[in-house]
């Protein structure tokens, strides 16, 4: 049994729900952890001896983020696409073509090493939890591999063949869809939880992603989709009609979209570092939020639309470009992505849950957005563990 003792902490966010604050703050507060799971919160200084103890000296400390959104295994660079985008060339969603052909062509060990690399990228940022889908493989032993190198880091993990049509299926689209849902999915079931389609005009439509996702569930894997990042569309309702767990971007959203939302249990998942890296306009997280509808923060970290792994950039941006409070949007980066992977054991410092934090090297939450670009994660728990201390791991 090992007891961890985080103490003296100055500002406690707690997310735990039912108070009229979201965030829960307690002040001058302890926590300790035993095997994982966080045993006691209670005052500064009363906390019983540890085999660890973590001193925050006055610092806030966070539940760890929940990075419900990425894109992690995968090979190439496409920084000159982003170049070329901001001397004024439009973001289509095509360049995925030119990640699948890299990826495919990487061997597993480089895919490995590259997903380490990045994983380790999200740790020392603060996020303690990541949703990982696959999607630049497009093929059946493709995709089962994504997925099998994904699972490695995380039990959330995402089949996405429904990424985009691939090449050599470009004059028949539909025959590529009962791929998907067919041998496909067969492969790659038994190494995801979820599954996702991208429901968008140039990759997937709403019959194709009905398809998709209905399949996947008939094989126990739970729903969520890409919906309106480019433009208007009927991704939003189908995922709220079919109980999707997030629908992710929502870039373009009507008011149809926004009272689907709010009447649904689907989370809204936005992801600003797409509208940063694809100078598009942001999502209407203000009208979400004013709807009643429930946002997650995330990163969708890939190499095309949105290569960071920065969760406090996205809150940031959330605060300055979306208007979200400080408060909502770090609630939307911790509590949000946990509704947005249906979890209840991550995203809160609440006795029971693992024991997931993060001290900040601020005396308050508002400073991840008050200080954009400053690497202000102090320590990282996760699990119990300390994974990251800054200066020293
Ligand atoms: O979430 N929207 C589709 N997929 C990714 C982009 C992937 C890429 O451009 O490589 C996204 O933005
Ligand atoms: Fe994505």
């Amino acid at each position: 049994m090992t007891a961890l003792l985080i103490d003296r902490i100055g500002e406690l966010v707690t997310n735990e729900p039912g108070g009229r604050d979201p965030l829960a703050i307690r002040r001058d507060a302890a926590v300790v952890a035993v095997d994982g799971a966080i045993a006691w919160i209670g005052p500064a200084g009363g906390a019983p001896a540890c085999d660890v103890r973590v001193d925050a000296a006055n610092r806030a400390v966070i539940p760890g983020f929940v990075d419900s959104h990425t894109h992690l295994v995968f090979a190439g660079d496409r920084s000159g696409e982003f170049a070329a985008r901001m001397a004024g060339e439009r973001y289509t969603g095509g360049g995925i073509r030119r990640t699948v052909a890299t990826t495919n062509a990487a061997p597993d060990t480089e895919l490995s090493a590259n997903l380490a690399y990045l994983h380790r990228e999200l740790i020392r940022q603060g996020t303690t939890t990541v949703e990982i889908k696959s999607g630049y493989g497009l093929g059946v032993d493709e995709e089962a591999r994504l997925l099998r190198i994904a699972r490695t880091v995380t039990p959330e993990t995402t089949f996405l063949g429904a990424h985009l049509v691939p090449d050599s299926y470009l004059d028949r689209p539909d025959a590529y869809v009962e791929l998907v849902c067919g041998p496909m999915l067969d492969a790659c079931a038994p190494h995801a939880r979820w599954v996702d389609a991208f429901c968008e005009r140039g990759a997937f439509d709403a019959d194709q992603c009905r398809a998709v996702l209905t399949a996947g569930a008939a094989q126990g894997l739970l729903p969520r989709l890409h919906a309106n990042q480019l433009g208007a569309g009927p991704g939003v309702r189908l995922g709220v009609e079919l109980g999707a767990a997030a629908v992710d971007h929502c870039t373009y959203l009507s008011d149809v979209d926004i009272d689907a939302l709010a009447g649904g249990a689907t989370v809204a998942t936005l992801l600003p570092g797409v509208e940063f890296a694809t100078r598009s306009p942001y999502p209407p997280a203000r009208r979400l939020l004013d709807a009643g509808a429930t946002v997650a923060l995330a990163t969708d970290c890939n190499p095309g639309s949105s290569f960071t792994s920065s969760i406090p950039f996205c809150i940031a941006l959330a605060v300055r470009e979306m208007h979200l409070t400080p408060a909502e949007a770090l609630w939307s980066a911790t509590a949000g992505g946990a509704a947005a992977l249906r979890r209840t054991d991550v995203g809160t410092v609440t006795t029971g849950a693992s024991a997931d934090l993060v001290v900040l090297d601020a005396p308050s939450h508002v400073h991840l957005a008050y200080r954009p670009g400053v690497p202000l994660v102090h320590t990282v728990v996760s699990n119990g563990e300390i994974a990251y201390q800054q200066g020293i791991q």
